[in-house]
């Protein structure tokens, strides 16, 4: 266990599609699944590490850039990191992937998406009525650009999926390569399938 390797599930989407919630509910699993793991929330990091920082494109590439940093260095020490900021610009994405492989650890792109209706309905931060009224410029995917990934590694579809559901999605990507303890029903499943009267 000690050995196993550092990565970071990096969640992009657009505001109110279910970055917060999945992370929170995929740290305490990790947690009780005995990886170390340590949460970097766009909200929070725009409240300490990027405070001061707007919504130009320079300013959220900027704000990426840190939460990528940081990402880096807590992987490449074996920690499980999850960022959930909505990182708009692909290429930014594609930067932070590309730093933390070549630290030898694993980049787990998680794309969750959502519709816009659905999102303005849901409205959890009161913020889509705003923007659709105009009355918030820069705002990612009413104002402002959101560029969807090409080929992450899991796609969360949150108007049709429960939180637990996809929450297990991830869960399995990260069993698939080999960054979680198996599960018990994991092996059951697995003991299930064999032919046990041929052997
Ligand atoms: N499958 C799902 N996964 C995650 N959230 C879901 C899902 N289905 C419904 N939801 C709901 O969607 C909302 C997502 O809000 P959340 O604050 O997590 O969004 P966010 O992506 O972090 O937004 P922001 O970028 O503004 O911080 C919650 O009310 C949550 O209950
Ligand atoms: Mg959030």
């Amino acid at each position: 266990m000690s050995k196993q390797r550092g990565f970071t599930v990096w969640f992009t989407g657009l505001s109110g599609a279910g970055k917060t919630t999945l992370a929170t509910l995929l740290a305490s699993e990790l947690a009780t699944r005995g990886r170390r793991v340590e949460v970097l929330d766009g909200d929070e990091v725009r409240t300490n590490l990027s405070k001061g920082l707007g919504f130009s494109k320079e300013d959220r590439d900027t704000n990426i850039r840190r939460i990528g940093y940081v990402s880096r260095l807590l992987a490449r020490n074996r920690l499980g990191v999850i960022a959930a900021a909505i990182s708009p610009y692909r290429s930014v994405r594609d930067e932070v992937r590309q730093a933390i492989e070549a630290e030898g650890a694993v980049f787990l792109e998680v794309f969750v998406k959502c519709p816009i209706d659905i999102l303005a309905e849901r409205d959890v931060k009161g913020l889509y009525k705003k923007a659709l009224a105009g009355e918030i410029k820069e705002f990612t995917g009413v104002s402002d650009p959101y560029e969807e990934p090409f080929d992450p590694e899991v796609v969360i579809e949150t108007d049709r999926e429960s939180v637990g559901a996809s929450a297990t999605k991830i869960i399995q990507a990260l069993e698939k390569r080999s960054l979680l303890p198996v599960s018990y029903t994991m092996l059951e499943s697995a003991l299930t399938d064999l032919d046990l009267a041929t052997l």
